[in-house]
């Protein structure tokens, strides 16, 4: 059955519980030290990317107001801004486009977002239509979470913003911050985090999509291809990533995760499909919505090709056996809290 949104369903019992879509994330679109982002050689191959991505049919983009750092500070939202004001009005009332504002200490007190706001607003020409909030400043900085949570629901209840998100929170948080923002009559939309075959912390993970699913709060996968090394078939454990970082996380993750991908990829065949397709797929099959980065107009229509089909419950209790050996995971987002 497909849904209004393209979407396939899947039957549950007598129920049927409809699958997420897929978006796609632009933290590598300016950033250099992760990614090897360099604007001469990237910026023509990113619009291509973000216009396959559209016409694949994805409509979430997510980015944030930290993507892209010093000299190049905001490059994702401008990138962005510049493909979209490309497009016609039409398609363009079509997109979600979520950014992330980051509550630096700096930032405090219920009009501490305004410029950041302001800022995110014009390097996206506009076009936005979901802020969240970062990260929570719970852990560290308790009293300067309040104001800058009043302040984004000032947003949404005077028309500046559609729509509300989080990040990198657990079940707690959630609960606290919906119940803050429902008192003030403002509905919470998303939450993000990181959440793929290799992610950390699955307790705190199943629990939030748990609680996520009462709430009426989308979950949005992040990193879901494990920044790429899910989708590294066995045996091809020489292409390693040109920055550093990267290699570093592959040489450790590659030999841990390699029964995973063994597993992944006798599932890829079976199915006809990639491997990438099958981590989102297991994201989806969680009631997730992945948001993979992309950097390839390759890459874009690979990943819209996991909506085309959905995992089965068979498929998904392989690839948990085979997780659940994998030696390493992913590190933890250290802006996670509970
Ligand atoms: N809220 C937060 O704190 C937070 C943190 C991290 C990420 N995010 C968001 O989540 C998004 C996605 O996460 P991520 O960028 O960290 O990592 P990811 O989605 O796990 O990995 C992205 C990388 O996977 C590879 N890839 C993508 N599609 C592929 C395909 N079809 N075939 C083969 N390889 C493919 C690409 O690597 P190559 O280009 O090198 O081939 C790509 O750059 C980010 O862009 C960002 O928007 C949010």
């Amino acid at each position: 059955m497909t849904q209004q949104d393209g979407t396939k369903a899947i039957m549950a019992g007598s129920s049927i519980a409809p699958l997420n879509g897929i978006g796609f994330g632009t933290w590598a679109w300016g950033n250099k030290a992760v990614w090897g982002y360099d604007a001469q050689r990237d910026d023509a191959r990113l619009r291509a990317t973000f216009r396959q991505a559209l016409s694949s049919g994805i409509n979430l983009i997510d980015t944030a107001d930290s993507y892209g750092t010093g000299s190049l500070n905001g490059r994702s939202e401008e990138l962005l801004g510049e493909f979209i004001a490309e497009l016609p009005a039409l398609r363009r009332s079509q997109l979600t486009v979520a950014t992330k504002l980051a509550p630096f200490p700096w930032r405090w007190g219920r009009r501490g977002f305004d410029r950041a706001f302001e800022a995110s607003r014009t390097r996206l020409k506009g076009q936005l239509r979901r802020v969240q909030l970062h990260w929570s400043t719970a852990r560290y900085a308790p009293w300067q979470e309040a104001g800058l949570l009043d302040g984004l629901a000032d947003l949404v209840l005077c028309g500046r913003v559609d729509e509300l998100g989080l990040s990198n929170l657990g079940p707690q948080g959630l609960a606290l911050i919906h119940g803050r923002l429902a008192k003030r009559g403002v509905l919470l939309r998303s939450v993000q985090v990181q959440c793929s075959l290799l992610a950390p912390a699955d307790d705190q993970l199943l629990e939030l999509i748990a609680i996520s699913r009462d709430l009426d709060v989308e979950v949005l996968a992040y990193s879901p291809l494990a920044f790429g090394v899910l989708g590294c078939a066995p045996g091809a454990e020489e292409t390693l990533p040109a920055t550093w970082l990267r290699r570093r996380l592959f040489r450790r993750l590659l030999p841990a995760s390699l029964e995973l991908r063994d597993e992944m990829q006798a599932i890829a065949i079976e199915r006809g499909a990639s491997m990438v397709q099958v981590a989102l797929n297991w994201c989806r099959a969680l009631g997730t919505t992945p948001i993979p980065g992309l950097r390839t107009p390759v890459q874009a229509m690979d990943v819209a090709a996991a909506l085309q089909w959905s995992m089965s419950m068979q498929e998904r209790q392989r690839l948990d056996v085979a997780r659940y050996r994998c030696s390493e995971r992913m590190p933890a987002n250290p802006f996670q809290s509970r």
